[in-house]
């Protein structure tokens, strides 16, 4: 655990991070049976994929879950880049000896932690198929270059996230490696469920939570005239914390929610009106 703790810290590698066991509490607020679902596939040893948009708390819900089931997370950003070896290791020319280095995931299959595989369609196929032997009964790694076999320690857990909307077909996943996950689906929460959350992470007052959230409701009908993303949570909470620190609302909205989601006059005028019409002030 240590050394896993000491190699991720120095790491270069911007897309990866740990996140050791322990610590507060992240706040996750729950919108159906996820927590006790994701739990028992825990304890099944199932890998889990989590579908979803952008911003509705796929990350936030892994960090929950490593904190309820006392584990580490090792968090990897995909992108097309992110070959195998950055996820099973490397040889590294050291002090003129070649050793191995280990990748994310070799390191979270030795220390039994959960692995999270953000956006996991954007890493390149030689890099998606190194986890199929993890997630069957086999539960290993096998290691090409060094030619071991790891065997996934008590309580490692492959989990992928996967935004359904914006994969072009050429980069779906694969049905091979789509079966082998529990899948839960996630979508932005209930309005009364979404207030609560913006007020928990931004300190804004509940009025200015209720009128973001019926503002985004309204936003979000327009993804059906043409809009081509609609206001996440994570907008809202991002316009609520500004708002809390005494920007004007109109101004914050405009900000932090309208502008971040479109380029065009139409989209960005129809959004203002909406704004006008829903803030009171
Ligand atoms: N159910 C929830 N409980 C608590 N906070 C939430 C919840 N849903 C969304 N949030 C808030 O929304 C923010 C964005 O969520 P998160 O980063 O988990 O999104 P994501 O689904 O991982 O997005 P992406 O696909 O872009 O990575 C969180 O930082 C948190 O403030
Ligand atoms: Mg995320």
């Amino acid at each position: 655990m240590e050394d896993l703790l000491t190699e991720l810290r120095n790491s270069e590698n911007s897309h990866q991070s740990l996140h050791p066991p322990g610590g507060e509490e992240p706040y996750y607020l729950p919108l159906g049976d996820e927590v006790s679902i994701f739990t028992q596939c825990h304890l099944r040893n199932l890998a889990v994929m989590l579908k979803g948009p952008t911003g509705c708390g796929k990350t936030r819900f892994v960090e929950h879950m490593a904190w309820r089931l006392k584990r580490p997370l090792v968090i990897v950003s995909c992108h097309d880049d992110l070959t195998a070896a950055d996820l099973v290791g490397r040889f590294l020319i050291r002090d003129n000896a070649t050793v191995w280095q280990d990748g994310a995931l070799s390191r979270a299959v030795r220390t039994g932690a959960i692995c999270y595989l953000d956006e996991v369609v954007e890493a390149r196929q030689d890099a998606v198929v190194v986890i199929h032997p993890l997630t069957d009964y086999r539960r290993v790694l096998p290691i090409d270059k060094t030619g071991e076999l790891i065997e996934a320690a008590p309580g490692f857990q492959l989990v992928i996230s996967y935004n359904p909307g914006y994969q072009h077909v050429t980069k779906d996943l694969k049905p091979s490696t789509r079966q082998r996950f529990v899948a839960l689906d996630f979508d932005f929460p209930p309005p009364e469920r979404e207030v609560e959350i913006i007020l928990h992470e931004s300190g804004a007052e509940r009025g200015i939570a209720q009128d973001l959230v019926a503002l985004a409701g309204r936003i979000r009908s327009l993804g059906d005239r043409g809009l081509p993303e609609v206001p996440s949570t994570r907008l809202l909470v991002a316009t609520a914390r500004l708002i809390a620190n005494g920007i004007a609302p109109r101004l914050a909205c405009h900000v932090a929610l309208v502008s971040p989601l479109s380029d065009d006059p139409a989209l960005v005028a129809a959004m203002c009106d909406l704004v006008d019409a829903t803030l009171v002030d």
